[in-house]
């Protein structure tokens, strides 16, 4: 019985999911207009190098006990010109069964946003703050994110975003550096440092798709679309 009642819920939030996402995508995807920071094909190769040997060394870190239950570690992916990063918490079974970000439930509501701002996956980036599932999914403790932290600190460095969303909690409180909740953090820009001399990039909270898929309500959504539309706005793309 609770199962079929899970699988009704899982259906309509599908139903509702792609009836209030699907309703701003265009029909064909916007060029991502290049950003502040131009590219060129050999600083495109570069950055795809750099990346390539953070990859690598993800691939091979064994410095917390992530390490040893991991199936694979989950780097992240997209443009490495991205002018958004979409930064998640920490890789679930399916990311961990694959060895790609945001490929489960919560992954499919997030590319249903993305698609409604009238992007393309491959147009940003997407990674987590942990590259290492948590066995049974439980939340990341202190000790996990500050050891795997400087991974994302060297991408977004490499990256040089012009926007940084963060998906939930864990992943603005890390980054901000704060304990606040995500309805005091969301919905309004704050700037985020790399590193030392970095130049601040804006950071906008927002709720986690997980969330959402729990928490579905409309006005949940409309606040996750709300911030969508600010990132839009501030990087000079129209809204779908
Ligand atoms: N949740 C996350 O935070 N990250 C993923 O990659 C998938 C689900």
């Amino acid at each position: 019985m609770a199962k079929e009642t899970d699988i009704n819920k899982v259906i309509h939030q599908h139903v509702e999911m792609e009836q209030f996402f699907t309703g701003f995508t265009v029909k064909s995807k916007l060029k991502m207009a290049e950003g502040k920071h131009q590219t060129n094909d050999s600083s495109t190769a570069e950055k795809v190098k750099e990346l390539e040997k953070i990859t690598e060394e993800i691939r091979q870190c064994c410095q917390c006990g992530l390490g040893a239950s991991r199936t694979n570690a989950v780097p992240g992916e997209g443009s490495p010109n991205a002018r958004i990063m979409f930064i998640g918490e920490a890789p679930g079974a399916d990311e961990d069964a694959q060895g790609r970000p945001f490929v489960g439930r919560a992954g499919q509501l997030l590319d249903k946003i993305i698609a409604a701002m009238g992007l393309a996956r491959s147009d940003v980036w997407i990674g987590n703050i942990l590259k290492c599932r948590p066995p049974e999914n439980r939340d990341p403790r202190p000790e996990e994110m500050i050891s795997c932290l400087p991974f994302l600190q060297r991408q977004i460095e490499i990256i040089k975003p012009e926007i940084i969303v963060a998906l939930g909690a864990h992943a603005a409180r890390m980054l901000l550096n704060t304990n606040k909740s995500i309805g005091q953090l969301r919905g309004y820009f704050e700037e985020y440092y790399a590193g030392i001399g970095s130049s601040p990039i804006k950071l906008l909270a927002t709720y986690h798709p997980a969330y959402l898929l729990r928490n579905y309500s409309l006005e949940n959504r409309k606040a996750v679309w709300e911030d969508m539309k600010k990132v839009l706005a501030e990087l000079g793309l129209p809204v779908p």
